[in-house]
């Protein structure tokens, strides 16, 4: 299944629209209603999903170079993700081991050397502690560098676990999603670097926005949502992972032509969704965009960033136009659409619940599905 290729992918999106139903799962799924709202739930799955397992940091080409860095927060492990001298890409608390100032604090930036602002310790690209002034002061000091996370790079991606020590094998948590992400050419890209940063409520039930093929044409109807053949999607589960397809209505025109001659991205749209925080929406060789969710401070609480790639260098005005463009039209419909949805479910949550009442997943939901049930076996691994 995962070295499906982007024509038998196609096709079988085709074969769905044709039998008007997409991909089933087995039954329908319940999940409580009090499970988007329970505090103390919430840290668990906060600690099972984001740190007992790897998370994807940063795309490759976020930090081509050595001495690249790129910074994040992520369920309370603020991070650095720094490319050292020897090309490795690794993962450091983001905290001095003096007294626990930052020791970078861009968004994404380069220094051969990591300098905490505070008394001026400094760190070099592979986080060793190379310098403090006063050394005479620290005499017996019990520290060699910044605290590391371990980190592994696969398919232009970046993975991290965010927990010290923890046993990370990287090809097993992938799985077959390793050949999904490698069709998406993640080493070929430029980032736009503005950044979009929208808030949205609960973490599963955005991530259940990102999951859902069945809302394009109906939620997202009068936007990005007008050109789809909502609701026959195909879904490829790798372990937590997952693939969607989308149909588009160009593909209805296209039935009576090769597969291989397709224009494959008016035919049919690609969500990868990795788990637990990443959506990265677009096709092998076209622009994608990458989206993440940052759970919390509070169970009724994420935020969603987004980034747009191209697969060309952003030079000269039209380029950066249209760049913005896309970044613009994204963050309205996220935001306008998905999110404010998300937050409105949010506020229906306490009473819902008070009902006992569930969310109720559909045997199309297939994606949706697999993301609650695998939050839950993580979380009863604790
Ligand atoms: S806290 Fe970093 S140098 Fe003091
Ligand atoms: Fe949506």
């Amino acid at each position: 299944m995962g070295a499906m290729s982007l024509n038998e992918l196609g096709l079988r999106v085709l074969a769905n629209v044709d039998r008007d139903r997409g991909d089933y799962a087995d039954d329908l799924l319940k999940v409580p209603a009090a499970d988007y709202r329970d505090p103390e739930l919430f840290e668990r799955e906060v600690e099972a999903c984001y740190r007992r397992n790897p998370i994807l940091v940063a795309l490759a080409v976020d930090i081509p170079n050595t001495g690249d860095f790129t910074t994040l927060d992520i369920a309370d492990r603020p991070i650095v993700v720094v490319r050292g001298d020897d090309g490795v890409a690794r993962t450091f608390l983001n905290a001095c081991r003096h007294r626990g100032a930052p020791v970078a604090s861009e968004c994404f930036g380069h220094g051969r050397r990591m300098t905490c602002p505070y008394h001026f310790w400094v760190y070099d690209a592979q986080g060793k502690l190379v310098g403090l002034p006063g050394k005479e002061g620290f005499e017996g000091l019990d520290v060699e560098g910044l605290i590391e996370f371990p980190t592994a790079e696969r398919h232009g991606a970046i993975f991290a676990t965010l927990t010290v020590g923890a046993e990370m094998d990287i090809d097993e948590w992938l799985g077959d999603m390793a050949s999904a992400l490698e069709m998406l050419q993640l080493h070929n890209l430029h980032r736009y670097d503005v950044e979009t940063k929208l808030p949205s409520g609960n973490w599963k039930a955005t991530a259940d926005g990102y999951l859902d093929g069945y809302h394009l044409g109906y939620l997202h109807r009068n936007t990005i949502g007008g050109k789809s053949i909502t609701n026959r999607n195909t879904y490829d589960l790798f372990g937590p992972h997952v693939r969607i397809g989308f149909a588009n209505k160009p593909i209805l025109q296209l039935r009576d032509t090769p597969v291989e001659e397709w224009d494959k991205y008016s035919a049919f749209s690609l969500v990868h969704f990795i788990f637990p925080n990443i959506s990265i929406s677009g096709h092998p060789d076209r622009s994608l965009m990458l989206s993440r969710m940052f759970p919390g401070p509070n169970v009724g609480e994420c935020t969603v960033v987004q980034y747009q790639y191209f697969r060309q260098p952003l030079e000269g005005d039209a380029a950066l136009a249209e760049a913005e463009a896309k970044r613009q039209t994204y963050a309205d419909v996220t935001y306008d659409e998905d999110f404010v949805t998300v937050m409105a479910i949010g506020r229906r949550m306490p009473a819902l619940a008070a009902t006992d009442d569930v969310m109720r997943f559909g045997r199309n939901e297939m994606g949706n599905q697999n993301l609650h049930r695998w939050v839950a076996d993580l979380v009863a691994t604790l």
